[in-house]
């Protein structure tokens, strides 16, 4: 093919418009809206339970129907016995994100709507995956450290994480941090764990093949894995004055530092002032500011070095710490709260489909006889 000829091509998609949607606007100026709400106003203000509301029906919710919402999350928590016994039945030392994919896949069989793709079946799995995917997360914790599962239905979303981990009460703002996680978490347009839903959810697939294939998206470093190893980064690095020198050595190493840069935002993460606050309030209550003072230090240095930003997940990583969550535990919360743009996605695709097949550039062989 002559060089006049190629198509167009776009390495990793950059900047490639794939699909339209009403339910999320990344914008590299604008920030972040979900439905037009905007981030800084909506994750502080609202319960995630509404902003679920919000991605799955396209407006906030008024009383009666955010009572019915909490009542069917609440009467979707529980686990069936058999899925209890497939958590049981997998290997101890299975990694979090493993055990959750695993699970969710098993989760299909106990949903009476499987194979169903209209408006309402797909509304009603949306429920049940929000509100299961929290709690297989917190029973596979328990299981995984030789413990019985404790999940409180009736609690909110971020509630019912917490107090799963130990079957503790968790103190009302450590709620209402994770909760504004949640809402932060929830959403982002066309990020890869979307967009893989999407595709498969465009095949006619089931939208519990579509959360699987999603999370299993989510999992790599590149994406929801980089809050895990942002939280092992900050403790190999220790204190401020490390960071440049730190940073200097794994870059001078060609290293990707983690919690850094994005394919949309290139002169900050909307998200981060908010998730930067949190970071500030709950330094100051446990008494361990360091964590912030390191974040901002490698955020001077970085954008010294490499003219890069920091994104959600450098300073979701110690705000998670400090809530006392395992850090093991930050990609699967991830996804515990994604879920609701996830399913809202895979409606939106589903409601007006057309199967996702792009082409590839071919670069092999020219045609050639045995
Ligand atoms: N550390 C070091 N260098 C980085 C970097 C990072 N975190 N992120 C990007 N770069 C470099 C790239 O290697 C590239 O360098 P080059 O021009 O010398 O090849 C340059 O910056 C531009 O990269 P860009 O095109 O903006 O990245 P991308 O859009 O292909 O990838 C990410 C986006 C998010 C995958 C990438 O920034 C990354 O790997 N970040 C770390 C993982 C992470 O935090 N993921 C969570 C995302 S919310």
């Amino acid at each position: 093919m002559s060089e006049a000829n190629k198509p167009a091509y776009s390495p990793g998609l950059d900047g490639v418009i794939a699909g339209e949607s009403a339910i999320c606007c990344v914008d590299a100026t604008e920030g972040l809206r979900y439905y037009g709400y905007g981030i800084e106003e909506l994750a502080p203000k609202i319960p995630f339970e509404d902003v679920a509301w919000l991605l799955l029906h396209g407006e906030l919710p008024d009383e009666a129907q955010i009572k019915q919402f909490a009542k069917e999350l609440a009467e979707s928590a529980p686990l069936a016995g058999g899925m209890i016994g497939v958590l049981k039945s997998l290997p101890r030392n299975m990694r979090a994100m493993d055990q959750l994919r695993t699970a969710v896949s098993a989760l299909a069989g106990f949903d009476p709507d499987i194979g169903k793709f209209d408006h309402e079946a797909n509304l009603r799995k949306s429920v049940r995956l929000i509100s299961r995917l929290t709690s297989v997360t917190i029973a596979g914790w328990r299981i995984r450290q030789g413990q019985e599962p404790v999940i409180d239905a009736n609690r909110p979303l971020a509630g019912r994480f917490l107090f799963g981990l130990n079957g503790k009460g968790p103190e009302e703002w450590r709620v209402r941090v994770l909760d504004t996680i949640f809402n932060l978490y929830a959403e982002h347009e066309f990020n890869a764990s979307t967009f893989a839903a999407r595709v498969t959810a465009s095949t006619l697939a089931d939208m519990y093949s579509a959360v699987v294939t999603a999370i299993g998206a989510l999992e790599g470093p590149l994406h929801g894995g980089a809050n895990e190893q942002a939280m092992t980064m900050l403790r190999e690095i220790g204190s401020p004055g490390k960071a440049e020198t730190w940073v200097k050595n794994r870059l001078a190493k060609k290293d990707k530092i983690m919690g850094f840069g994005h394919r949309v935002y290139k002169k900050g993460d909307s998200r981060v002032p908010v998730m930067r606050g949190l970071l500030a309030e709950v330094g100051k209550r446990v008494g361990q500011m360091n964590w912030l003072e390191i974040c901002l230090e490698l955020d001077r240095v970085m954008e010294k070095e490499k003219g890069l930003f920091a994104n959600l997940d450098l300073y979701a990583a110690p705000v998670l710490m400090l809530l006392e969550i395992p850090s093991e535990l930050n990609t699967p919360l991830f996804a515990c709260a994604r879920v609701a743009g996830w399913c809202a996605h895979v409606m939106e695709q589903q409601d007006h489909n057309r199967i996702i097949r792009p082409r590839s550039l071919y670069t092999g062989p020219k045609t050639r006889e045995i």
